[in-house]
């Protein structure tokens, strides 16, 4: 199992797969990349799937496409219906193709080929116990937001009553939902909270909440189509009094972008990644609204940047009041990659509401 995952984890090319802000089709893969990469003919004779998975490696490995031999095991034996070639029996692997499944095949590395990132060319990817369904362009889920997930889990389990509200409803907020992969996991794990979940892409929105559908956990999600930056107001109206709020938002500093692998930058969508000059913009506005939207004690989890932890301490002892620093915390690489902060209201603001 702990193979099985690392194995899929390094199909995770670099951090961010990629588009410019706002033109969501720049990053979608159209039939015209596709048929512009020129796919080998289909072979001739039948071909078992240790074959065309050896095939499809070398001709990846021709054509520059990076990790060539995961590539091709993951699509052959997503076809096969499991989560790797490893857990293939021997008689499978061995056996004749059907010329359907040939043609599949062929279809999907030809996906591949014009570096549209696996996760997209099969259509799912495994987060924590989850598996959720991906599209181009919202993010695909990277393994250190696993480690963010694991963080919140844990407070909430040591501390259940950590900032609940005034109906003793665990609740979280997550800003930037992409495919859902953060809230659902919480909810997956804790059966008590209610999540409500935004982003500003319709198509975020929409795949967070077929992702609930499919694992049964829509009656605790509402979604949201908010861009934060735009309509803080609506965020201020529709959000109060919540335990959490939990984000892994658009980090990367903007010169970064142009240095993308291009998995990332031609098919995610460019706004799930740029976070302007000092990669700050979207994280600064969460900051702003959060003891707002906060119960007292209520806490703000961020998954960012190596270089941010210091910069957000010094910028919201400086910007904003009734919320503390509490403490960063390293990812499994010793990388300073979590920021975590804490509503505390003033001694005189709680004494207005005890009144
Ligand atoms: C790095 S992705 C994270 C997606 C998902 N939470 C995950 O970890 O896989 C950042 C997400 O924030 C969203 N986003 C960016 N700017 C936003 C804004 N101003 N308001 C709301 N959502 C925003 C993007 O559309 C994207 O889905």
């Amino acid at each position: 199992m702990f193979m099985e995952t690392m194995w899929k984890r390094s199909l995770c090319v670099g951090y961010r797969p990629c588009l410019a802000s706002g033109s969501r089709s720049k990053g979608i893969w159209s039939f015209h990349d596709i048929r512009s990469c020129s796919s080998p003919a289909l072979p001739a004779g039948r071909i078992t799937a240790l074959e065309a998975v050896d095939f499809w490696k070398r001709h990846f490995e021709k054509r520059g496409v990076t990790e060539p031999e995961q590539s091709s095991q993951h699509i052959i034996a997503h076809l096969l219906g499991a989560k790797t070639i490893q857990s293939l029996e021997q008689g499978r692997l061995t056996e004749f193709l059907s010329p359907e499944k040939t043609e599949q095949v062929w279809q999907l590395c030809t996906r591949r080929l014009s570096r549209m990132p696996v996760q997209y060319v099969i259509e799912e990817w495994d987060f924590r116990d989850l598996t959720l369904k991906m599209r181009p362009p919202v993010f695909i889920p990277r393994p250190e937001t696993e480690e963010l997930v694991e963080l919140v889990l844990t407070d909430f389990q040591r501390n259940p009553g950590m900032g609940l509200s005034a109906s003793s409803q665990q609740t979280c907020l997550e800003v930037g939902c992409g495919s859902g992969a953060i809230s659902l996991s919480l909810l997956k794990s804790l059966p008590q909270l209610k999540a409500f979940a935004l982003d500003q892409s319709q198509d975020a929105v929409d795949l967070t909440r077929e992702n609930a559908l499919r694992l049964g956990l829509q009656d605790r999600l509402q979604t949201y189509h908010i861009d934060v930056m735009k309509d803080a107001e609506t965020v201020l109206r529709f959000f109060s009094n919540t335990s959490a709020l939990v984000s892994n938002p658009p980090y990367l500093f903007s010169e970064d972008m142009a240095s993308l692998e291009p998995e990332i930058f031609r098919f995610e969508d460019h706004s799930a990644l740029d976070g302007g000059e000092d990669g700050l913009n979207v994280v600064k506005k969460i900051l702003t609204l959060a003891p707002h939207v906060l119960s007292n004690h209520g806490r703000v989890y961020l998954e960012v940047d190596p270089r941010h932890p210091p910069l957000i301490r010094d910028w919201v002892e400086v910007n904003v009041e009734e919320l503390q620093y509490v403490e960063t915390r390293n990812d499994i690489n010793g990388r300073p990659r979590f920021s975590i902060l804490q509503k505390e209201k003033s001694n005189k603001d709680h004494e207005l509401d005890q009144d």
